[in-house]
């Protein structure tokens, strides 16, 4: 075994495969890598491997060999230099998570913590869900042969999403309520061992999350950024890249950290909120509302972990409105040709706003994690550009309407 789970609040081991929480503090769990055959590594050790989460094998607490894979991981960090003109920037990427197999970021956890639901045996699975989640649980669970039962907030979820759900053969149902009461929901019956709960409480997905960290520093050439910005939803995301940065410094593979800086929706921001006053816990926002449904998490059950990883990095939390959200969608698939979601398109808004408040400088080197696909939610896009022209088929006519 080259890990343990403990509990991040108290400490104490943790031995129960299906538990969430400590059974002595009631805190969040975490892994504890044991990575002294790593400390005798070079990063050009793990280059025989491809790109994607499994090169990084020694830091993951599953035997590559047992991993289900989709061959994740492996997304492109895009130089922006139109975005660096009109923002005002010199030296910023977009990593481009919407390049994973299921379109979000959310495969590199789950690549990880299904593997590890199949080595504890474990035969049905389930999430709560704003959407992401449950598609690539869908298809992981598939690919392992696992039962898979995913609750979604009614009404809420972005039709590319819910689409991917229901294809891959999950059990699909709809909540009366938001994430958080869902979240709720499959946390009792993991509780009864019902099933095998793979949110990101489940302290095995960040560890695959991880990987989007070692990524950018492997493409950056281990050259480490000024900043990495991201959106923050249940905040386990902006966690597991500082979990990376912390176990990168532990084998004296990088020697500072970025300053972590996360981003969420006016409508939407516990987090947010306890960091303009200093506080390291969070009070929940009772009815989140944004377009970034991905996001809309009024009650993160990482908070307190994403507000550690923000303090630690003398990093900041910001928040956007819904119409910044939606116009750095815009400009980044207009200037950059990058289509991602609203959530993801919020880490950019957060970027913009931090640049015009003199916040960011123009020479940091930033970058932000786009978190997932543009064809995940093809109804706000619709709804944000022009519609189509009509047209019958004739050439002249549609050079008139070219010229207008
Ligand atoms: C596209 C997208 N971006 C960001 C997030 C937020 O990630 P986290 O919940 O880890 O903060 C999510 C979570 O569902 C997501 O789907
Ligand atoms: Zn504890």
């Amino acid at each position: 075994m080259n890990h343990k789970v403990i509990c991040w609040d108290c400490g104490m081991e943790i031995e129960d495969p299906y538990a969430d929480t400590c059974h002595r503090c009631g805190g969040l769990l975490t892994v504890k890598m044991d990575l002294e055959p790593v400390k005798e590594m070079k990063p050009e050790d793990l280059a025989s491997r491809p790109m994607g989460v499994w090169r990084y094998h020694p830091f993951l607490p599953i035997d590559v060999d047992k991993a289900i894979t989709l061959l994740e991981g492996g997304t492109p960090l895009y130089p922006c230099h139109a975005l660096e003109e009109d923002i005002g920037m010199q030296r910023l990427h977009v990593k481009y998570e919407g390049a994973n197999p299921t379109g979000s970021f959310k495969d590199r956890g789950m690549t990880v913590g299904v593997s590890r639901a199949v080595a504890v045996g474990a035969k049905v699975v389930g999430c709560a869900s704003t959407g992401n989640t449950s598609a690539s649980l869908a298809a992981y669970a598939a690919k392992a042969g696992l039962r898979c039962a995913v609750l979604l907030p009614s009404g809420k979820v972005a039709l590319g999403k819910l689409a991917q759900a229901m294809f891959f053969g999950a059990s699909v149902i709809s909540i009366d309520g938001n994430f958080d009461d869902a979240l709720r929901t499959v946390r009792e019956l993991a509780d009864e061992n019902y099933l095998y709960l793979l949110n990101s409480i489940n302290p095995y997905r960040p560890e695959g999350q991880k990987s989007v960290l070692f990524e950018i520093m492997d493409q950056l050439s281990y050259e480490v950024p000024d900043r990495i910005i991201l959106p923050v939803g249940n905040a386990a995301n902006i966690w597991a890249v500082y979990k990376a940065l912390t176990e990168l410094q532990e084998v004296g593979w990088i020697d500072r950290m970025p300053m972590l800086t996360g981003v969420q929706a006016d409508g939407s921001m516990p987090i947010v909120q306890s960091f303009q006053t200093g506080r390291d816990d969070f009070d929940p926002v009772p009815t989140p509302e944004t377009v970034a449904t991905a996001i809309r998490i009024g009650n993160p059950v990482s908070g307190r972990k994403a507000l550690k990883a923000i303090y630690s990095t003398r990093g900041c939390a910001v928040s956007v409105t819904d119409e910044e959200i939606l116009q750095a969608q815009r400009m980044l698939g207009r200037r950059e040709g990058v289509g991602v979601e609203p959530a993801s398109a919020a880490s950019i808004a957060g970027l913009i706003k931090l640049r015009a408040s003199g916040e960011v400088c123009k020479d940091e080197k930033v970058v932000c994690i786009c978190t997932g696909n543009a064809l995940k939610d093809p109804d706000t896009i619709i709804k944000s550009c022009p519609p189509p022209m009509q047209s019958k088929a004739d050439a002249s006519a549609i050079k008139r309407l070219l010229q207008a």
